[in-house]
C-alpha cells in the first residue's frame, strides 16, 4: 500500500490539516483563529487561488475552495488535480500524514480529491538499492467527512491499488515479466482477490489451434500464454457473462518488420491491455460487485529469430479463417483475434477488448483519451462513454462503417492483418470485428496507457488507463 487511506471520528492534535470548502465563509468552522482568517483570505484575494496554507511551527493548514467553475466532471478532475498536487507539496516537505476535514458535505468531492491524492502516491521502486531513500514520505491520509462512509473509502483503496498492480506490470521490463511471469502474476493476484485462474500453456494452446497467438510466438524463446480469469458471484445480476479480452504482448520489436529509430522505447508496455482487464476483475472481484465477469489474456513477446513468423505467411486462426499477414508489427490483432473467437463459447451479454494496438490510435487523439469503437453495443458504448467523463478516463468513439472493412480483404487468404495508410486504429478495428458474433466495444489504449513524464497524478510510465473506467462501468451495471 503506497498511501493508506482510512476515515476517522477523531482528529488527532498537531496533525497537518486539509480543509476541503464550499467559500471562504466556511472558515469559520475551522479551528483558524480571527487572524490567520483574514491572512488566508487577503491570499485568496492577492492570489485568486484555491489552494491556501497556514503554517504553525511544523503544522500546516491547507484550504482548498472546490471549484464550481465547470461541469461536474471537468470540477472533480480538478480536485484529483489539486489533490495530487497536495500530495507532492507534502512529500517535497517530508510530512507523513494529514487530516482531511470536509466541510462540502458531497462525498464525491472528498473521494475525487482523495482519490486524486492516492494515484499520485505511486511509485515503481522495485530495482531502486535504497528503496528507505527514495519513498514518499506521505503515506497516512485519515478522512474526517460525514458525507463518506466507510464502505467507500474501503472500495476506494482497492481501485487505487488495483490502478498500481497495473501499472506496476507495465513498468516492469521483459526480462522479469515475459508471458510466463504475467500469467504467474496474474494468478496470484487471482488467489488474493477470489477469483478463478486457469493458465493455459503452449501444449493447451496448440490444441486450441490458436493459430495467431503461436505465429508471433514462433521468433520468441519463451512459450506464450492463454490466461482465463473469472469472478462468478454466487447470483450474480447478469445471466450471460461480460468477458474482456486484453492485448499481452510482454514486448514489441515488431518482428522480421522490426521497430526503427527510436520506435521500440518502451514497449514493455504493450501488455498494458492485458494488466488492465486483470486488475479490473481484482477490484471488482476484491469488492464483490455481483457481475460475473471473465478476462482472457493471451500472452506472449514479438520478436525476430530464424523461425519468426513472416510477411507473406497465411495463418489459420482459432476461429478457423485465414489471415495473410502483411506486417509482423501488426501482431496485437492476431492475438486478440483467437481471444475474440474463443470468447464466443460464453454466448456473452458482451465483449469488451483493451490494447495498445495501433499508433494510429495515439497519432490521432494523443494522451488524453481513449480511441474507441462498438459494433451492436451503441447502449454499452453510451454507458462507457459515461463511466469515461465521470473517472475522466474519457473515450473518442471513431466511426466504425462497413466500408473499412474492404481495406483488410485479401487475395490469398480470407483477409489480411494491416489495411491502408489510412484510418489504421478502425482498420485494425474491422480485422478484431471479424472474430466476433456478439455485441463488441474495442478499447485502443495505444496513447494514454504510458506517459513519457509525470502528468497530474499520472506518473511517470505506466499509468493503468482503463481500471477506473471499466470498474465505474461495472459498478454501475452491479447497483
Ligand atoms: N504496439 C504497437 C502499437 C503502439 C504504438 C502502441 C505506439 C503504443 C505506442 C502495435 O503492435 C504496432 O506495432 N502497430 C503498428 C501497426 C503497423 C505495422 C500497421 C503501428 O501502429 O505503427
Ligand atoms: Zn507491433
Ligand atoms: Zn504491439
Amino acid at each position: 500500500m503506497t498511501l493508506l487511506i482510512k476515515k476517522v471520528n477523531r482528529i488527532s492534535a498537531g496533525d497537518n490539516i486539509i480543509y476541503l470548502v464550499s467559500n471562504l465563509k466556511d472558515l469559520n468552522r475551522t479551528k483558524f483563529n480571527e487572524r490567520e482568517q483574514n491572512y488566508i483570505r487577503k491570499q485568496h484575494k492577492k492570489n485568486e487561488k484555491d489552494l491556501l496554507s497556514i503554517n504553525r511551527l511544523d503544522q500546516w493548514i491547507f484550504v482548498h475552495i472546490v471549484s464550481k467553475k465547470h461541469s461536474q466532471h471537468k470540477n472533480l478532475e480538478e480536485l484529483r488535480k489539486t489533490g495530487s498536487t497536495l500530495c507532492g507539496w507534502l512529500n517535497n516537505h517530508k510530512a507523513e500524514s494529514a487530516t482531511l476535514i470536509d466541510f462540502t458535505g458531497k462525498r464525491e468531492h472528498v473521494l475525487a480529491f482523495v482519490e486524486g491524492m492516492g494515484l499520485s502516491s505511486y511509485q515503481f521502486l522495485n530495482y531502486k538499492k535504497d528503496k528507505k531513500k527514495d519513498k514518499f514520505s506521505f503515506s497516512e491520509l485519515k478522512i474526517s467527512a460525514h458525507a463518506v462512509r466507510k464502505e467507500e473509502v474501503k472500495d476506494l483503496n482497492i481501485i487505487i491499488d488495483a490502478v498500481n498492480k497495473c501499472r506496476d506490470m507495465v513498468n516492469e521490463p521483459v526480462s522479469t515479466l515475459n508471458a510466463e511471469k504475467l500469467a504467474a502474476t496474474v494468478k496470484e493476484m487471482g488467489a488474493a482477490c477470489g477469483a478463478r485462474v486457469e493458465v493455459m500453456g503452449r501444449k493447451k494452446i496448440e490444441s486450441l489451434k490458436m493459430g495467431g497467438l503461436l505465429a508471433v510466438n514462433k521468433g520468441s524463446f519463451d512459450p506464450p500464454t492463454f490466461t482465463v480469469m473469472e469472478w462468478k458471484p454466487i447470483e450474480p445480476i447478469n445471466e450471460k457473462p461480460y468477458v474482456l479480452v486484453g492485448k499481452g504482448v510482454v514486448y514489441d520489436t515488431g518482428g522480421l518488420n522490426i521497430k526503427t529509430g527510436n520506435y521500440m522505447e518502451n514497449m514493455k508496455r504493450d501488455m498494458a491491455g492485458a494488466a488492465t482487464m486483470a486488475s479490473v476483475l481484482y477490484a471488482i472481484a476484491m469488492t464483490r460487485l455481483n457481475v460475473h465477469v471473465i478476462a482472457l489474456l493471451p500472452a506472449t513477446d514479438n520478436r525476430l529469430d530464424g523461425n519468426a513468423y513472416a510477411s507473406g505467411d497465411i495463418i489459420t486462426m482459432h476461429s478457423g479463417l485465414t489471415v495473410e499477414v502483411i506486417n509482423t508489427d501488426a501482431e496485437g490483432r492476431m492475438i486478440l483475434a483467437d481471444a475474440l473467437s474463443y470468447a464466443q463459447k460464453y454466448n456473452p451479454e458482451l465483449v469488451i477488448d483493451a490494447a495498445t494496438l495501433t499508433g494510429a490510435a495515439a497519432r490521432a487523439i494523443g494522451k488524453y483519451g481513449i480511441v474507441a469503437m462498438e459494433a451492436d453495443a451503441e447502449k454499452p458504448m453510451m454507458k462507457l462513454k459515461e463511466a469515461g467523463n465521470a473517472v475522466y478516463e474519457r473515450i473518442a468513439e471513431f466511426p466504425f462503417w462497413e466500408e473499412y472493412a474492404e481495406l483488410i480483404k485479401s487475395n490469398v487468404a480470407d483477409i489480411k492483418n494491416l489495411g491502408g495508410a489510412e484510418a489504421g486504429m478502425i482498420t485494425a478495428g474491422k480485422f478484431l470485428e471479424k472474430f466476433t458474433d456478439y455485441p463488441f466495444i474495442h478499447l485502443d489504449i495505444a496513447g494514454p496507457a504510458f506517459f513519457d513524464k509525470k502528468d497530474g497524478y499520472q506518473p511517470e510510465g505506466g499509468t493503468g488507463i482503463g481500471v477506473r473506467l471499466l470498474y465505474a462501468f461495472f459498478q454501475e451495471i452491479a447497483e
